[in-house]
């Protein structure tokens, strides 16, 4: 078969190597970006006067044409081909005829794939926003639904201090939201166009850019027509903020694993949620938080991989960077996807409130506030640490927590123990108690929960403004 390119070949590709070659099998995805790519450049072609109106309107209509039928899944994309560019190039040549090879004319396929690649990420940064955002808001929506509700905090896994679980869960919307303003941050640096870059060097035609970034919705064109050939640091990008995402992920369904655990009991996942065992008829396992968990490596995966890819290439594009592709779209769809299936078990678990506050009373979590209690009545910290530790080791002696101890045993480890002990360590107070900006007491969660709310309409109003481009 006559290859695009086969003017200056004698011999045809052998198969094998021609399938090693192909990307079609994986950059077909790109199949929309493609064709929105090339109606602008036709549209900026006839507009500039490099090809007629007539021209530059039926290659319009002729993409209109291939659009539908891959809109009705009727393109077959044939691995001949090689790549989605030249597959719809094919195709549209079957619509209009030869008029359909002045498509090309001052465009490179390096220009157009790293076009239709950049499309594809910006799409997919509002896509990630808005699950982002879903689950910002499913955890925003327990943390208000279990207000009050007393944990304990942890450091080493070791019972630290009593937080409210609403303080824990708004930690994870914090984290979310970071992620957030990376995504929306790599937006204005993937916003720029590469498109009439040409081959490397730019173009003897007299083009327009800013016609057909204008078309496009990019804010920008590349300055440099070599650099815009060359980066995939915009993929890079998109891979290392959907890395740390996946670690935040990871680190909640860690703890999503250990709170159904039998031994803790914090929370039930919906029986939609978890499965059984095909042997042990009592277990109800949290895999998806597992599988979450076990995803988040293929996605470093990913990062490590294209890092590695771009980082001996000469300027500017080698074939090595269709290898860009595979990782990204996989990235996209495990974020999508673990994003999906964390907000649904965030929305549907039980929680048991007792059982937290129960682990909470237990662990010495109030043994801080018994050191701070004699620290302001004058004590030095270090010496009141001192006491405290031993007041907790005649504790573990005889099995008991400090609450349980009177008044005469507290005052035979210190004289500055008073009647008021008791209220200073209960679980309450010592929540309430920690007013300090950002933590745990209920006026600073509080205060959280506004912020957040904040913020969830703040990326409501960016996803809105941002829809209409990368859907257009
Ligand atoms: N399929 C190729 C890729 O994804 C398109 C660019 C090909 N350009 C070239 N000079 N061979 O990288």
């Amino acid at each position: 078969m006559q290859k695009l390119w086969g003017g200056r070949f004698s011999a045809s590709a052998d198969s094998f190597a021609e399938e090693f070659g192909a990307s079609i099998s994986f950059d077909k995805r790109l199949a929309p970006f493609d064709i929105q790519g090339s109606v602008a450049h036709a549209t900026m072609l006839g507009t500039c006067g490099i090809i007629s109106a007539a021209e530059s309107q039926a290659i319009v209509d002729g993409l209109g044409k291939v659009r539908a039928k891959l809109e009705k899944g009727e393109l077959e994309f044939r691995l001949s081909d090689e790549d989605i560019h030249m597959n719809i190039e094919r195709y549209l040549t079957e619509e209009i005829g030869s008029v359909a090879g002045k498509l090309h004319t001052a465009r490179s396929r390096n220009d157009q794939v790293a076009t239709s690649f950049h499309l594809f990420v910006r799409s997919s940064i509002v896509d990630v926003v808005e699950a982002f955002q879903e689950l910002q808001s499913r955890l925003v929506e327990q943390a208000v639904e279990h207000a009050g509700v007393i944990m304990p905090g942890y450091t080493h896994l070791q019972r630290a201090q009593p937080v409210l679980f609403s303080h824990h869960l708004l930690a994870y919307a914090q984290m979310l939201q970071r992620d957030i303003d990376r995504a929306i941050d790599l937006y204005d640096r993937a916003n720029v166009l590469p498109l009439g870059a040409g081959a490397l060097a730019g173009t003897t035609f007299p083009i327009d850019r800013h016609l057909s970034a204008d078309l496009l919705g990019f804010a920008a064109v590349y300055e440099n027509s070599m650099d815009a050939v060359s980066d995939r640091d915009f993929v890079l990008e998109f891979l290392s903020l959907a890395s740390i995402a996946m670690m935040h992920l990871s680190r909640l369904c860690e703890e999503i694993v250990i709170w159904t655990t039998g031994e803790f009991g914090y929370i039930e996942l919906h029986d939609s949620l978890s499965t059984g065992s095909s042997m042990m008829p009592q277990k109800k396992n949290a895999d998806f938080a597992e599988l979450v968990r076990g995803k988040t490596g293929r996605v470093y995966g990913a990062l490590v991989s294209l890092l590695t890819t771009m980082k001996g290439l000469p300027l500017t594009y080698n074939k090595d960077m269709q290898e860009d592709k595979e990782g990204c779209f996989d990235t996209v769809d495990t974020l999508l996807g673990s994003l999906t299936v964390v907000a649904a078990m965030v929305r549907t678990w039980k929680v048991k409130e007792s059982a937290m506050r129960t682990s909470a009373a237990g662990g010495f979590t109030n043994a801080t506030d018994a050191a701070d209690y004699l620290a302001k009545r004058g004590m030095p910290f270090r010496e009141a640490h001192e006491v405290v530790g031993r007041l907790v080791k005649h504790c573990i002696a005889n099995e008991k927590a400090l609450l349980d101890l009177s008044l005469i045993e507290f005052k035979s480890f210190s004289s500055l123990f008073e009647e008021d002990v008791f209220q200073a360590l209960a679980l309450e107070t010592v929540v309430e108690r920690r007013t300090s900006y950002g933590g745990t007491g209920g006026e600073s969660v509080n205060r959280q929960l506004e912020v957040a709310r904040e913020l969830l309409c703040r990326t409501t109003a960016w996803v809105d403004a941002a829809t209409p481009i990368v859907r257009r």
